[in-house]
């Protein structure tokens, strides 16, 4: 059976390892043209894709990447807000390059990417912009203020787009996931193996609300999904 997104034209931030990499693979399996962004501009092997070394950071190297993916595939029909970082503990503790780190790459990176990717969906007549933000963009976790912020900030822009784009048919998702077990998840300290990661969702587990999001018909709009792992918490 043919897929939805056949053909179709996708630019992945993040998508060198983790999540990000996950979808892009799931994209690519579907059918679609992908362009992988990631500062590596890993193109993980897959036949076809474009690999695109940029820095989510400087807003004129998310343009030069959607501009290169355009060019290579004649346009733009799903832009993936994935690239990410986070750092835990007492604000007034916090690494203050850790600080900038977060709100320069989740959120202004998302910033960054919806300015370059938008006026290409809405040329096309339609199409979907999400972002990869967390249950933290949701509910206030202790040890997460500025992660919290970004990730609040990213999930406000992005239902705030949604009003502006619907009449264009571009439909405008937050992908709000818990626990994922990817190289974030084992930062501070952590390594695989770990109790505090023990039941943690799979990246591919986020690709598959991605895709999701992406298969439904275009009368249908999915604004925000929120999931976590079965051992954890219920609240956000
Ligand atoms: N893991 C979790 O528990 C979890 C839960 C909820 C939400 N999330 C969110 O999911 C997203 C992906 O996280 P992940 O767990 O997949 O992390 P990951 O495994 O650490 O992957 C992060 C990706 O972002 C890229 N990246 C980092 N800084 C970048 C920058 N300045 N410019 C461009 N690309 C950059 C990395 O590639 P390069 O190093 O090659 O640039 C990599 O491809 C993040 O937004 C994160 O906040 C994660």
């Amino acid at each position: 059976m043919s897929s939805v997104l056949q053909d179709r034209i996708a630019f992945v931030t993040g998508a060198s390892r983790g999540i990000g990499a996950a979808v892009a693979r799931r994209l690519h399996a579907a059918g679609a043209k992908v362009a992988l962004a990631s500062r590596s501009g890993d193109d993980l092997g897959l036949e076809g894709a474009l690999g695109v070394a940029c820095d989510v950071t400087d807003r004129g190297a998310v343009a030069s990447a959607v501009d290169a993916t355009v060019s290579q595939f004649g346009g733009l029909d799903i832009a993936v807000c994935n690239a990410g970082v986070g750092a835990y503990g007492d604000f007034v503790s916090l690494d203050w390059d850790k600080v900038e780190a977060m709100v320069d790459v989740n959120l202004m990176g998302t910033l960054h990417t919806a300015r370059a990717a938008i006026p290409h969906l809405v040329a096309r007549g339609g199409g979907d912009l999400l972002a990869v933000a967390s249950v933290a963009g949701l509910r206030a976790f202790p040890g997460e203020s500025v992660y919290n912020a970004s990730k609040f900030g990213q999930v406000g822009f992005i239902r705030s787009l949604d009003h502006e784009l619907r009449d264009h048919g571009v439909r405008c998702t937050n992908i709000c996931p818990g626990g994922v077990a990817t190289e974030f998840a084992f930062g501070d300290g952590r390594e695989p193996g770990m109790p505090e990661l023990d039941g943690m969702m799979s990246a591919e587990d986020v690709a598959d609300v991605v895709m999701f999001a992406l298969e439904r018909p275009r009368s249908v709009r999915l604004l925000t999904a929120s999931f976590r792992p079965a051992g954890e918490g219920s609240w956000g």
